[in-house]
């Protein structure tokens, strides 16, 4: 369920953005990238130069669109604020990124639990600019498409702590990959300065086996050594063997900051 309704788009895709609606995205937009060059990787900062992001008005699908068709042959498509994980899944097969056209409203403007399209637009887009990314994201999709309900939780994992809330080590340091963390203030500093939450070095295993909520901040984050290793993961039978073992075995704990277990995220989150 959601109390957020997807804007209509014009004949275009374009959609008409309030007043208050643009700001939003400014505020969101210019605190952001105050930080990323010390917290985020570069070829997600390179991204946002390569999506021509400005902080003035909300993006637009048509825009994005013809940014990321010219770097990697992607697409953005305006859908419903949620959608099934099929539509989710088919959608990345096609080499295309669903984006809800709404936008958090003034006081939900640090913790929203729905991917708005900031978070979509600011959050994953950047990271279509680059071929490995775009490659991955793709073969997801199609790898996806052809699991069981059971696997599909398990890649759902995959996801959650990739794409959406992955580090990498970079020549300067350790850095944010993943588009949950960078659309979040908050989650951008913490993920990298914070004493409590565990980094440690990505084991697809221990990734299938971790499970998570969707309602708190991280608890253990993982760090890719560079985005082949993330490439490679759907080469060959790398990850249908993985998915046996981590099916076979049990679950990790959840760990969060101020519990220690609780009830784990069941499904894949599309966004
Ligand atoms: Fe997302």
């Amino acid at each position: 369920m959601t109390k957020y309704t997807a804007k209509p788009t014009d004949a275009h895709g374009f959609v008409d953005y309030t007043p208050t609606e643009d700001r939003t995205w400014g505020t969101l937009f210019n605190r952001q990238m105050t930080i990323m060059p010390h917290y985020a990787c570069p070829e997600h900062v390179k991204g946002i130069q390569n999506l021509a992001l400005k902080p003035d008005a909300v993006g637009q699908i048509p825009h994005i669109t013809q940014h990321l068709m010219a770097a990697t042959g992607w697409k953005t498509k305006a859908v419903a604020a949620l959608i099934s994980q099929e539509e989710f899944f088919t959608l990345l097969s096609e080499r295309t990124f669903p984006v809800a056209t709404f936008i958090r409203i003034p006081e939900e403007l640090d913790y929203l639990p729905e991917p708005d399209i900031f978070h979509e637009i600011f959050g994953h887009c950047p990271l279509l600019t680059h071929p490995l990314i775009a490659d991955f994201m793709e073969a997801y999709g199609h790898y996806a498409l052809k699991s069981s309900p059971e696997e599909i939780e398990r890649l759902g994992r995959l996801f959650w702590f990739t794409i959406e809330f992955g580090l990498i080590q970079t020549a300067k340091g350790l850095r944010i990959y993943g588009g949950g963390i960078l659309s979040s203030y908050q989650e951008t500093l913490y993920a990298l300065d914070d004493p409590f939450p565990k980094r440690v070095d990505f084991d697809l295993i221990d990734v299938l086996r971790t499970p998570f909520r969707i309602d708190k901040i991280q608890g253990i984050y993982f760090v890719l050594q560079n985005f082949e290793q993330l490439f490679s993961l759907l080469q060959g039978d790398t990850l249908a063997k993985a998915l046996d073992e981590a099916l076979r075995l049990p679950d990790h704990p959840l760990r969060y900051k101020g519990e220690t277990d609780g009830e784990a995220g069941t499904t894949s989150h599309p966004c």
